[in-house]
């Protein structure tokens, strides 16, 4: 059964350098945080890490979606969870045998989830479901904000949508990447329950505005 919709800004796209206030100003209007965290070697970037999760932790009720885009996110799980994240996921590609990686997350109390990359069948994911709070599908290739929605990546949301559905599993579908009014309806109807949007929103003159009309995006979407 598709979830209300949540909203998850990618605080990738925010102004770092007054980071407590970009929170603030989206709080009221969207349902966890997304924070991307890279290590220069799973993805050619680098962004932030766990002393930012940390800082920003007192400033904001919202829970936090941590996407490492590391190989080693496994050594981080107990710094994470103390930093504040509610949610860890990890690459499927970094971690093709994620079972003690999944078990060893809940003991700490976090959510755990597995992202699949562009080019990653759903297949790859297909066996860990059932250990997941969540599925990512990503619909831009991972290391950067502001790229373009990969259409073609709406045919996986839809194949882990009925694979969820079908088998009765409570994970989350989440999109990640490109995403904002123009095409959540569509990532809507394919079947995600979260959408994460970086660039439409903190690098829009109204963050709030392109919030409520994702909102009204996705009201509509599933209205025949
Ligand atoms: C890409 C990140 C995304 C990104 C989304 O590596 O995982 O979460 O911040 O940003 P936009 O919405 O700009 O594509
Ligand atoms: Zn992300």
């Amino acid at each position: 059964m598709i979830k209300p919709a949540r909203i998850a800004p990618s605080i990738l796209a925010a102004d770092f350098s007054k980071l407590g206030d970009e929170v603030a100003l989206v709080e009221p209007h969207v349902d966890l945080l997304h924070i991307d965290v890279m290590d220069g070697h799973f993805v050619p970037n680098l962004s932030l890490g766990i002393p930012v999760i940390a800082s920003l932790r007192p400033y904001t009720r919202l829970r936090f979606d941590c996407h490492m885009m590391t190989t080693n996110a496994d050594a981080y799980l107990a710094e994470l969870r103390v930093a504040g994240a509610d949610i860890v996921t990890v690459h499927i590609e970094a971690f093709p045998e994620p079972e003690q990686l999944a078990r060893n997350a809940r003991s700490e109390g976090l959510e755990f989830g597995l992202v699949l990359n562009p080019p990653t069948p759903f297949d790859a994911v297909a066996p860990f479901v059932e250990l997941c709070d969540l599925v990512v599908v990503m619909s831009v290739h991972p290391g950067f904000g502001g790229q373009s929605f990969i259409d073609a990546t709406l045919g996986k949301i839809e194949e882990a949508r009925k694979f969820v559905d079908s088998r009765g599993l409570g994970a989350d579908i989440e999109v990640d990447g490109g995403i904002g009014p123009e095409n959540v309806g569509r990532a809507r109807r394919a079947g995600a329950d979260v959408f994460v949007a970086g660039s439409s929103v903190f690098h829009a003159e109204d963050p709030v505005a392109v919030i409520a009309a994702m909102r009204t995006e996705l009201d509509m979407s599933l209205t025949p």
